[in-house]
C-alpha cells in the first residue's frame, strides 16, 4: 500500500519523531514507507514524510546503484549517529517532500550508526558513500531537520519561488 508524502509547508515536518517500542507495528510502517519509496522512485524516505512521528527510517539504492549485489534496501528503527569523521563531502541532494528540487549539501562521508532491524536486532555500522549520505538526510527528518536547513543561505534565498509553491501545495493536502 502506498501513502501521499507529506509536501514541506506541512508542521508535521517539523516535529520530532519518538522512539519505536516493541508496541509499534513496526512491519507494516515499513513496509508502508519502502512501497512509498519506490512508488516515488526515491532513494529514502522518513516516517514524518508519511505523517508517522515515530523514529523509522528507510533506504532504497536501487534506483541509482545498477549492480544488483550492491543494492541495499533496509527498514531502519530507532536510527543514531554515534560518530561521525570530518571527510566532508558534496552531493546534490533531493527530498520527496520537496518535488523538483536538488541541490548540493555538504555532509561527512563516514559515519557510525546504531540501529534496530524489524526484530529489533541492534546493529552497529561504519557507512560511507550514498548508504552515508542517505542515513544522515533520512535521520535528520526524524528530528524535524530538514536539507533546506544545510543550504548555502544564498542557494535557498535563489529557491524561494519554488519552495513558496511547494508550501502552497501542501496546503491543499489533506493529512
Ligand atoms: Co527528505
Amino acid at each position: 500500500m502506498i501513502v501521499p508524502i507529506i509536501l514541506y509547508g506541512s508542521s508535521v515536518l517539523r516535529k520530532r519523531s519518538v522512539e519505536v517500542t516493541p508496541d509499534d507495528n513496526i512491519r507494516e510502517m515499513g513496509e508502508l514507507l519502502l512501497d512509498t519509496v519506490k512508488k516515488a522512485d526515491g532513494i529514502g524516505l522518513a516516517a514524518p514524510q508519511i505523517n508517522l512521528l515515530k523514529r523509522i527510517i528507510v533506504i532504497d539504492t536501487s534506483p541509482i546503484i545498477e549492480e544488483s549485489d550492491e543494492k541495499y534496501e533496509s527498514v531502519l528503527i530507532n536510527p543514531e549517529i554515534v560518530d561521525y569523521e570530518d571527510d566532508l563531502t558534496i552531493y546534490k541532494e533531493g527530498c520527496l517532500s520537496f518535488p523538483g528540487i536538488f541541490e548540493e549539501i555538504y555532509r561527512p562521508d563516514t559515519i557510525y550508526v546504531k540501529y534496530q532491524d524489524l526484530s529489533f536486532n541492534i546493529h552497529e555500522e561504519k557507512l560511507n558513500g550514498i548508504k552515508s549520505r542517505i542515513f544522515q538526510h533520512e535521520f535528520d527528518h526524524l528530528n524535524g531537520i530538514l536539507f533546506i536547513d544545510k543550504m548555502e543561505i544564498i542557494k535557498r534565498n535563489l529557491l524561494r519561488g519554488k519552495l513558496n509553491r511547494i508550501r502552497k501545495a501542501s496546503l491543499l493536502q489533506k493529512i
